[in-house]
């Protein structure tokens, strides 16, 4: 398929194809059903970056799953994770007694969903486990794994498939290496 140039002109290569994405998420999609059979598991997207890769899992897994969205803010517009997050929007449902999945776009230094994780257990979730579309385990601060993970990447920073960087880049189809002088004159 043709690339739009704008937005690719951003990029250094293209990570991961909208092929590959598309079977790795009906692997997990598949792995999810299978493990979490005769449950009715509340999937949790984490705000904005995950809401690409989440709506795709979610038509992948046949169970009756309930979904919800929370927001958190670490990075503001830079690359680095701060460490502080802050709960911007946070869950409607009550998940006591429920078998969660937390869905993440990224796990990075892993201070995001370590904080997420432990304030669903600390609210009584029967369990708790985490989705993440890539695994960037280079730069992890935690001793927190995934779960469930479709792509392990190396230590660059990568955007699209509903990654960012300065609120853009989310709509490419594909998640792609972008040009760190994109990031570095900013
Ligand atoms: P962590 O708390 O350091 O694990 O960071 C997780 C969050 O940082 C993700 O939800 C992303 O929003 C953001 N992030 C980390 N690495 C990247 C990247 O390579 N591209 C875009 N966003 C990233
Ligand atoms: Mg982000």
């Amino acid at each position: 398929m043709e690339k739009s140039a704008r937005m690719y002109d951003s990029t250094s290569c293209v990570l991961v194809d909208r092929m590959d994405i598309g079977r790795a998420v009906k692997k997990v999609g598949e792995m999810i059903t299978e493990d979490y059979q005769d449950k009715e598991p509340v999937l949790v997207c984490i705000l904005k970056g995950a809401s690409v890769f989440f709506s795709d899992l979610i038509r992948e897994i046949d169970l009756p799953l309930v979904v919800d969205f929370i927001a958190c803010s670490s990075y503001g517009e830079g690359t680095e994770s701060s460490g502080e997050i802050q709960i911007r929007k946070d869950l409607e449902t009550d998940v006591a007694g429920r078998d969660v999945l937390i869905v993440e776009d990224i796990m990075d230094t892993g201070y995001t969903l370590d904080v997420i994780h432990r304030m669903l257990e600390e609210r009584g979730a029967s369990s708790v486990r985490i989705v993440t579309l890539l695994d960037k385990p280079a730069r992890r601060k935690v001793d927190l794994k995934a779960d469930y993970f479709c792509f392990t990447i190396p230590d660059e920073f990568v955007v699209g498939y509903g990654l960012d960087y300065g609120e853009k880049y989310r709509n490419l189809p594909d998640i792609c290496v972008l040009k760190p002088e994109v990031y570095r004159k900013a």
